[in-house]
């Protein structure tokens, strides 16, 4: 198992957050954000599959942490679900933590949802990264249709 993964703790988060989970980090529509808290150490996982148009079709999560960790990372990602790259990238740690009314010692936790976001759009933000994204799907082989 990753160092990201309780099971006791993922199986409790799956009944209650339907979002937990894991893309492949290597699909080509798939953004990854994977950080740590210096502090505590909690490490959080949040995922983005990005379609055509930059819109972000689904979001998933998988944090190893405390409760407002999870919380941040399950709101962030029913947040940007929906969204455009350039408006998740607006998406800032206080509208998490005004949301789940975090007392200052948890400000942190949202940090890192906002961190998480941050990471998995870095290479989806720019116009160019679609393109480069939409070309490199183009000559994927794997992407192709079957021959016929
Ligand atoms: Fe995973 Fe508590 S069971 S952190
Ligand atoms: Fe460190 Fe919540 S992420 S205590």
């Amino acid at each position: 198992p990753s160092p990201i993964t309780c099971f006791p703790h993922q199986t409790l988060t799956h009944q209650i957050f339907p979002q937990v989970g894991s893309f492949n980090k290597k699909d080509l529509d798939v953004g990854t954000g994977l950080v740590g808290a210096p502090a505590c150490g909690d490490v959080m996982k949040l995922q983005i599959k990005v379609d055509d148009n930059g819109v972000i079709q689904q979001a998933v999560f998988k944090t190893f942490g405390c409760g407002s960790a999870i919380a941040s990372s399950s709101y962030a990602t029913e947040l940007i679900r929906g969204m455009t790259l350039d408006q998740a990238a607006q998406v800032t740690n206080k509208t998490i933590s005004k949301e789940l009314a975090l007392p200052p010692v948890k400000l942190h936790c949202s940090m890192l949802a906002e961190d998480a976001i941050t990471v998995a759009l870095s290479t989806r933000t720019s116009q160019s990264a679609i393109k480069d994204y939409r070309s490199k799907r183009s000559k994927a082989p794997s992407m192709q249709p079957p021959a016929a």
